[in-house]
């Protein structure tokens, strides 16, 4: 895969460092970039700082060859052909993006640039980003013929992240000069030339040398507004489900069926309909309202975002009320939360519908006994454990003498649970699921008064009394 290309990614969390791992692991040679040192120490000593299928294996591969970590991010711009800017872009109180991190990031790489460099938005920002970056070189004094603005969104879900990135749909490039075009192509080579897939430990995926993904090139600002629409968009192919969920259940349909049907449309397609509590996590929230933030400032009407994250709330609300109605009242009861990650596969509690949820129990009087493969830590930093919230190490504890058991996540852990000793740990039969996980006549054969979402209740299977 010939001699690789020297990066700067700077940012080390999700995106960075993913980014980072998987370049190095496609060949090129790759500095990571961040200001905190502890975390920095931390991944030189072998640490990997977020849960991540793959990303261990890769940095183990490369750490000390290809991938080097670093709080100096002047040596690493002095040494970088590309530098990948994949800091922080927070929602700040007006609901736009907080682009505080990217400017002074975009300050400091001035002041160290001496050659030709590619400087690649690789964060979630708004169109016009492209733009200030290049002011901000500008008004350091960078000469324009020292450095191109290019754009290069992620599309990662966090958990699999390192197989989206290796195996992705597509790899959207905007660049606005052929020199900035051509290095970028270079760095994705390996992959869109297929010859990552024949390496010897190449990470297993959907793409293969026959079918690698393909390149889109287009301008920078296409680019940067291909991210927040396709993000926007899947925040309201879940908000529609979901309001065609709770017509589900008020007609007394099963929303699964409806969205199966849906899906078979390849015009509108089967993903992201699953219904749910909502969504959550590091990016739908903060890219729905960064973009109608964008739209706002044009002038432009964007209401439909505004339902979307009506609707997104408002689920998370009635899921509660759901649990309510199913127990009368909190006040004394003992909950089994299984699912404290926003979904299952990662341990990040960031707009988690889950512990929304649990905070609303929690406030009207319910004990809570909380499970999470993963996210119990990082939880437990925003609701700790006290006399009303617990956290246990499996699911059986949780369950253990509860009033319910409610499923806020979709770790694959908890579709596979051995119904009969859950049945058996729980005070009460009564599972409230927010994800989905179960067949609503195999829980009811099982014993459980089963309360999904978009789907009719199901009760618990008894024997006749009377024998005819
Ligand atoms: C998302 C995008 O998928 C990714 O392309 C982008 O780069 C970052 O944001 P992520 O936040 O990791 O990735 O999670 P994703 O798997 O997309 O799920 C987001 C939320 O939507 C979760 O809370 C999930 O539970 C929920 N969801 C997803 C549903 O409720 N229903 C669905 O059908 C799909």
């Amino acid at each position: 895969m010939g001699e690789g290309v020297s990066i700067a990614v700077v940012g080390s969390g999700y995106v960075g460092l993913v980014a980072a791992a998987c370049f190095a692991e496609i060949g090129h040679r790759v500095v990571c970039v961040d200001n905190d040192e502890g975390k920095v120490r931390m991944l030189r000593e072998g640490g990997v700082p977020i849960h991540e299928d793959y990303l261990p294996e890769l940095l183990n591969r490369h750490r000390a060859n290809r991938v080097e970590f670093t709080t100096d991010l002047k040596a690493a711009t002095e040494g970088a052909q590309a530098i990948f800017i994949a800091v922080g872009t927070p929602q700040s109180e007006t609901g736009s993006a907080d682009m505080s991190y990217v400017d002074a990031v975009a300050s400091e790489i001035a002041r160290s640039i001496g050659d030709y460099k590619v400087i690649v938005e690789k964060s979630t920002v708004p169109v016009y980003t492209n733009e200030w970056i290049r002011k901000v070189l500008e008004r350091n004094g960078v000469p324009q013929d020292l450095f191109d603005v290019a754009s290069n969104p992620e599309f990662l879900r966090e958990g699999t992240a390192v197989v989206d990135f290796l195996h992705a749909d597509r790899i959207v490039l905007g660049a606005e000069t052929e020199r900035a075009a051509a290095l970028l192509r270079a760095i994705y080579e390996p992959l869109t030339s297929g010859a990552y897939y024949r390496t010897a430990h190449a990470v297993p995926g959907a793409r293969s040398a026959d079918d690698p993904p393909p390149v889109l090139l287009t301008t920078t600002k296409a680019a940067e507004i291909i991210k927040h629409a396709s993000n926007a968009f899947l925040a309201a192919k879940i908000s529609f489900i979901n309001v065609v969920a709770n017509i589900c259940e008020a007609a007394g349909a099963d929303v699964e069926d409806v969205a199966r049907g849906m899906g078979m449309d390849t015009r509108i397609g089967p993903k992201f309909l699953r219904a749910g509590i909502g969504y959550g996590g590091s990016c739908f929230p903060k890219d729905v309202a960064a973009f109608r933030h964008v739209a706002e400032q044009m002038n432009i009407e964007f209401g439909l975002l505004e339902e979307v994250e009506k609707i997104n709330a408002e689920q998370k609300r009635r899921f509660f009320r759901k649990v309510r109605a199913a127990l009368w009242t909190f006040r004394g009861k003992k909950i089994a939360a299984l699912g404290l990650a926003f979904k299952g596969g990662t341990d990040d509690v960031r707009e988690s519908p889950a512990l929304e949820i649990v905070e609303l129990m929690l406030r009207e009087g319910a004990m809570v006994r909380a499970y999470d493969p993963a996210a119990a830590a990082r939880a437990s930093e925003t609701i700790p454990a006290g006399e009303q919230m617990q956290y246990l190490d499996d699911a059986y504890e949780a369950a253990r003498d509860a009033d319910a058991v409610v499923i806020l996540n979709d770790w694959q852990e908890f579709a596979e649970l051995d119904l009969k000793r859950l049945r058996a740990a729980l005070r009460y039969p009564i599972v409230v699921d927010g994800r989905n996980l179960f067949d609503p006549e195999a829980m009811a054969a099982q014993g459980f008064t089963y309360l999904s979402v978009g789907r009719p209740v199901a009760h618990p299977v008894r024997e006749a009394i009377h024998s005819r």
